[in-house]
């Protein structure tokens, strides 16, 4: 072949790849992004789905092979379907170690029927009890619905269908410590946690509906990507400064309809806030006292 043949073909290869992957707008793949930490073999793949499952044997989990700061994560997860009483799933993003940050999402199931809740919590230096419990306005076994995180320096919001559920606040200005020094994986897993999740643990897991599925797509990150081999202070300081659209003026806080929706979710579907738990915390959590929310 002469070689403008080879730079037509490659002409027509450099178009393919930036027109296809434009116009198809593919999420990555699973392996791209994610590998199976915790048993491998209750993994099994169906197209761009992804399928984790709790047995009597074991649960499952998987992680990402990065750490990120800030950005955006999301996935779409189909619940566990009919009987998931004692079961949870969680979709969480966290650092390492004992002063580590973490911001979780866990559904808890559910006896055939009844609702999951969804529980929402933040570690911040190695301490959470901040639950939030709210119940979801569709049924999230009959459908993938995607749950997202969006972590920049001034905010942390829950988004569920890119509807927020929960901000946490950067509040340093009131001498109150905020996530943003240390690089956070991204996981999930699902486990038996019969001793708490259903009715306060009242349910317990029937293993006779076992396995527990619960399936994956559409895996998104979009965030500052941190190499393993940087200390924490530099990919911090590389990535509070790396102009990522995140850190834009108008994700500082959330806009005019954003509030709308968090106030609708709070006053129609949360059913517990630890803000609120004065049995709990007899002297209100500083962060509730200056929290909008
Ligand atoms: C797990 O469940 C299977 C099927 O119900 C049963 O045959 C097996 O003995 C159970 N194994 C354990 C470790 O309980
Ligand atoms: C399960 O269903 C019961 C009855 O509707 C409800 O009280 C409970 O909050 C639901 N969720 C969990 C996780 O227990």
């Amino acid at each position: 072949m002469s070689s403008s043949s080879y730079s037509m073909i490659f002409l027509a290869f450099a178009l393919c790849v930036s027109f296809c992957v434009n116009n198809v707008n593919a999420s990555p793949k699973f392996d791209e992004l994610f590998h199976p930490y915790w048993a491998p073999d209750h993994f099994t793949f169906d197209g761009d789905a992804v399928n984790m499952k709790l047995d009597n044997y074991s649960g499952a989990g998987f992680s990402s092979k990065s750490k990120y700061m800030f950005g955006k994560v999301n996935i779409q997860i189909k619940l566990v379907q009919g009987d998931s009483a004692g079961t949870v799933t969680a979709f969480y993003m966290s650092s390492d170690g004992p002063k580590h940050h973490e911001f979780d999402f866990e559904f808890l199931g559910n006896t055939t029927g009844e609702p999951y809740i969804v529980q929402t919590n933040v570690y911040v230096n190695g301490v959470g009890n901040r639950e939030q419990r709210m119940n979801l306005w569709f049924d999230p076994t009959k459908d993938f619905h995607t749950y997202s995180l969006l972590w920049n320096q001034r905010q942390v919001v829950f988004l569920v269908d890119e509807t927020p559920i929960r901000v946490h606040t950067n509040l340093e200005h009131k001498g109150i410590p905020y996530p943003k020094d240390q690089p956070m994986g991204v996981y999930s897993s699902i486990w038996n946690a019969d001793d708490w999740a259903t009715q306060g643990g009242r349910v317990k897991t029937d293993w006779t509906h076992a396995p527990f599925v619960a399936t994956y797509r559409a895996f998104e990150i979009d965030g500052c990507e941190c190499a393993v081999t940087t200390a924490d202070a530099d990919n911090a300081k590389r990535c509070a400064n790396s102009g990522g659209w995140w850190d834009q003026p108008v994700l500082s806080e959330l806009n005019l309809h954003q509030n709308h929706q968090l106030i609708w979710v709070r006053s129609n579907h949360m059913i517990y806030d630890y803000c609120s738990d004065t049995a709990r915390f007899p002297s209100v959590p500083v962060e509730c006292q200056h929290h909008r929310h």
